[in-house]
């Protein structure tokens, strides 16, 4: 797996940790006895169109993915190196070829695998992918003389190749590029042109292009047009890979898999593992026994929401295990933020596999991995990454737990999740909740975790919760919520002198946890939160806005 972690260690993005961290191990588990459940790659999704993304290393790869799977057709990002077995189950309608970090003329740089460009399918190659057909098909790369980076304006040839169908003939694009297409391969002529590039884009009058720009960056306008065209008019796909066929098709996965066998699934409360809740009780309803851990960490009514949700309304099986003394036992006296991480993973997975083994006879257990998590490297930087993260985990699984494991999220990126989890019925707030750490509150009461200090900081917590969503900001943000601090200031409220605690609010706004910046929210919101939390929170005298970005600050303050 390569979950990315940050500097500190720190998982990004996920917010089912425990479930996620829990099954990072049975994996490992699973891996070294049972067979893997998971086909790899899955069987096809009957007359789905597909197209292969081959990954040479761009730091844009999972967009192209994003991008195209925009226009309701399937992908997978290969690495340049996997197996041809990889993409032949794929069934590919067409190829397209990343960019990448190295040059085509530098001893041992990756390929374009032979059986790509013998397919005889359409071949989409973007700045370095396009370089490489350029070099591979018998024509010529050379460094440019200076690097290109930024927006650039792209004058298509005429008349225009079919991937700039219905494209205005001058348009802007997002260049990233040292190196430049000096004579075009044989069969190929330039079909667009930019200041610096007299071949901005080619093609060879069929199936085969290259582009010297990004259309996947939204810098690029027409960007989406340009990747439409190529999946429409050029690979003749339909655009047939939408949420319900991927409903209709992944609930008959599930059935196949699973057949009689019971399913556990634990919830957090996020929209990833409630999505494959709500999936695999599709296929296999009652066979799905549900367990959520209260681990007295989680924001105000999240606990009581997860049970209305999953019981009441869904009309799941479910086990709602009330763990919160034990949690807040282990943590007491604790101040260490790692120490704190260690100890709710680990008593996480003790109360998990303790309430599974009540179940009797369970074969499997199914989870929220996605897509970017399962997703190979092939870059350095991730694949250390990835080692790092495994001794950030290394928490004791009990011995004896022999699930097989049910992903049927492993394809997807978080917007499909969300937009399954919509399609499913799952209520709004469950569907657009905020990422929220595994650990939980235990990291945004700073210093020793009490009930007390949990209980003053879910009622700030709750009031920034109320007042983003009442100012509409919700959606924007990344995440928004209250950090009690441990430190006193003095203030005076009416004709008395406090002395209480101050209460930082953090909000942020991000792509993908990686950076962020703090949000930059109205006044009067700042002006509602503080007078909202110093009046109704008791003990609460002080509130303070964080206005650091990360880096250099992170996200989470412990
Ligand atoms: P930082 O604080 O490192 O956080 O900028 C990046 C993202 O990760 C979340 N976060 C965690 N998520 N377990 C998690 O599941 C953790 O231990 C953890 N620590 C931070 C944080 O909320 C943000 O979304």
């Amino acid at each position: 797996m390569s979950k990315r972690v940050s500097d500190t260690g720190r998982v990004s993005t996920s917010d089912d940790v425990e479930v996620g961290t829990y099954l990072e191990i049975a994996e490992a588990a699973v891996a070294e006895g049972a067979p893997s459940p998971i086909p790899h790659p899955p069987s096809p999704d009957g007359d789905r169109d597909a197209v292969a993304v081959v990954d040479f290393g761009s730091q844009y790869a999972q967009l192209i993915a994003r991008r195209v799977r925009e226009h309701h057709v399937y992908c997978e990002l290969i690495p340049h190196d996997a197996p041809e077995e990889r993409f032949r189950a794929l069934r590919p309608k067409g190829y397209i070829l990343s960019g990448g970090p190295s040059s085509v003329y530098q001893a041992g740089a990756p390929l374009v695998p032979r059986h790509v460009l013998d397919a005889g399918k359409p071949i989409l190659g973007i700045c370095y992918g396009m370089q490489l057909l350029a070099h591979q098909l018998g024509g010529e790369v050379e460094p440019g003389t200076k690097r290109e980076y930024g927006p650039a304006v792209l004058r298509v040839s005429h008349p225009p190749a079919s991937i700039f169908r219905d494209l205005p003939a001058e348009f802007s694009v997002w260049m990233s590029h040292g190196d430049v297409v000096r004579r075009l391969p044989p069969g190929f002529c330039s079909a667009a042109t930019s200041d610096n590039s007299p071949t901005a884009a080619m093609w060879n009058g069929d199936g085969v292009y290259g582009l010297q720009f990004h259309p996947e960056v939204v810098h690029t306008s027409f960007g989406s047009q340009l990747l439409g065209n190529f999946l429409r008019e050029v690979c003749g796909c339909t655009g047939n890979w939408t949420t319900a066929s991927f409903v209709e098709h992944t609930v008959e996965q599930i059935r196949a898999q699973v057949g009689t066998g019971r399913v556990i699934c634990a919830l957090s409360g996020g929209v990833d593992s409630a999505v494959v809740a709500l999936l695999v009780h599709r296929a296999v309803g009652d066979q799905l026994v549900c367990i959520f851990v209260d681990n007295g960490l989680l924001r105000e009514g999240e606990p009581q929401r997860v049970v209305a949700t999953f019981e009441q309304h869904l009309g799941m099986r479910l086990v709602h295990v009330d763990a919160v003394d034990s949690f807040l036992g282990r943590l007491a006296g604790v101040t260490d933020p790692e120490e704190k991480r260690r100890i709710v993973g680990a008593e996480f997975i003790r109360i998990f596999a303790q309430e599974a083994r009540k179940l009797g006879r369970i074969d499997y257990l199914a989870q929220g991995t996605l897509y970017p998590d399962v997703i190979e490297s092939t870059s350095h930087d991730t694949a250390s990454a990835a080692s790092r993260i495994k001794t950030h985990h290394n928490v004791g699984l009990p011995e004896n737990l022999p699930f097989r494991l049910v992903e049927p999220l492993r394809y997807l990126f978080k917007d499909e999740v969300r937009e399954v989890g919509a399609a499913l019925g799952l209520p709004e707030e469950i569907v657009w909740r905020h990422p929220f750490p595994g650990p939980g509150l235990s990291i945004r009461v700073l210093g020793e975790v009490t009930a007390e200090r949990l209980a003053t900081l879910r009622a700030a917590d709750a009031i920034v919760m109320d007042e983003v969503r009442g100012a509409g900001l919700y959606r924007q943000l990344w995440q928004s919520f209250a950090v009690l601090t441990p430190v006193r200031t003095v203030g005076v409220m009416g004709d008395y002198r406090t002395y209480g605690n101050v209460v930082a609010v953090r909000m942020v706004t991000s792509q993908d946890a990686m950076t962020a910046d703090w949000a930059r929210v109205p006044y009067d919101l700042l002006g509602r939160l503080s007078s909202r939390i110093v009046n109704e929170v008791p003990d609460v005298n002080r509130v303070v806005y964080d206005i650091t970005s990360k880096p250099p600050g992170t996200i989470e303050w412990e």
